[in-house]
């Protein structure tokens, strides 16, 4: 019986001899969080070696079970110290070499963002837009396609009239064309709006052109019109003025000449006066030393085109206008070219980037 007692007890101690022996193993190899689970397994799962040495107490006999089932508790309870004991230690190891190898220099600087910006022409008719909305006017939008009858007839403009030649048009057949200026829209919306109206009209119009550094065969304008009963010239002149104004500069002084288009009656062009050389550079590049750039034409409603409209011309009156967006980006961008605002040549749009509004604590002292 002694010899059975001493090769349980044997076999305990080795069971512990192996294990320690085993776990330090695991616990120095590569993955050694993997091979410490696998060790656990193999010592101290449901069919570990640890396990089945405290299954076996019950087959001892009786005299020795005390002592072998005291031995067998201790080594397997050394076993599992020693087992979390190397399990912390290899997470601790595993962490910190994950931290190290995630490490973040907060110090770099950030990837910045690239920013869009809006195109020249779209800031200019939002800036249009704006200043006529300070005065009351409202916008709205019509077609590109348009008939000859609200292209040209409407607008006091018959079939074979001289005048037409004023607009060079692209014909989609005898009686459709693309709009070769805003002005339809007059008597479109009069025959949508009861008087009192005042109303801005951005959109595209077309001409078949001869390019050059002023002449695209698209571009944009802005029309403008007010009617009601009592308006006069001196509106038409007060109203243009705030615009130019608040586009150009509050000092900005403007200028009125005669011009005809067949819709207005009179029928002017507006100048401003230069507002780069204020009209004291005889080599102004801007205003080429006149003092002066035309930027709109305007008059007084046509009887006829009221009547086109369906607005008694007796008893309403009115003034109306019509400015390309591209010119007055141009000038208020300093572009030389209306090409370059077709091209979308990304230096042309970077250049025109103004700074961020900043909220007023972040706003710089002085520019950078
Ligand atoms: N429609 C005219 C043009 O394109 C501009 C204009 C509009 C003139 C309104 C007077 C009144 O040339």
């Amino acid at each position: 019986m002694d010899s059975a007692t001493e090769t349980g007890t044997d076999s305990v101690a080795s069971v512990e001899d192996a294990g320690l022996a085993d776990l330090s193993q695991a616990a120095a190899s590569d993955d050694n969080v993997a091979a410490l689970e696998r060790w656990r397994l193999e010592y101290l799962g449901g069919h570990g070696k640890a396990t089945l040495l405290k299954r076996s107490i019950g087959q001892q006999p009786p005299d020795q079970r005390k002592a072998y089932g005291m031995a067998v508790q201790a080594v397997a309870a050394r076993l599992d110290d020693a087992y979390r004991a190397e399990l912390e230690r290899a997470r601790q190891a595993a962490l910190a070499r994950q931290l190290e190898s995630e490490r973040i220099d907060v110090t770099l600087p950030g990837r910045t963002p690239a920013m869009g910006l809006q195109h020249p022409t779209t800031r200019a008719l939002d800036a249009i837009l704006a200043a006529f909305a300070n005065l009351g006017f409202q916008a709205v939008e019509g077609p590109e396609v348009e008939w000859d009858f609200f292209n040209f007839q409407a607008l006091n403009i018959p079939p074979d009239h001289p005048a037409r030649d004023m607009w060079d048009t692209l014909w989609i057949d005898d009686q459709a064309l693309l709009r070769t200026h805003t002005s339809p829209m007059q008597v479109r919306t009069m025959r949508q709006q009861a008087p009192p109206l005042r109303i801005v009209i951005p959109g595209r119009a077309y001409r078949y052109e001869q390019l050059d550094a002023t002449h695209e065969s698209q571009f944009f304008q802005v029309e403008g019109l007010l009617v009601d009963e009592r308006s006069t010239f001196a509106d038409l002149k007060g109203v243009l003025t705030d615009f130019a104004r608040q586009i150009f500069g509050e000092r900005r002084r403007t200028r009125f000449r005669c011009d005809y288009f067949p819709f207005v009656e009179p029928g002017a062009e507006m100048a401003i006066d230069c507002f780069v050389c204020e009209g004291r550079d005889p080599a102004c590049r801007v205003c080429r030393g006149s003092g002066w750039l035309e930027i709109l034409g305007a008059g007084m409603v046509h009887p006829r085109v009221l009547e086109y409209g369906g607005y008694n011309p007796s008893r309403y009156r009115g003034f109306a206008f019509g400015m390309g967006a591209e010119r007055i980006a141009m000038l208020r961008y300093g572009i030389e070219d209306i090409r370059l605002l077709y091209q979308n040549d990304l230096r042309l749009l970077r250049q025109q980037r103004v700074p961020p509004a900043l909220p007023p604590q972040w706003s710089r002292e002085s520019p950078p």
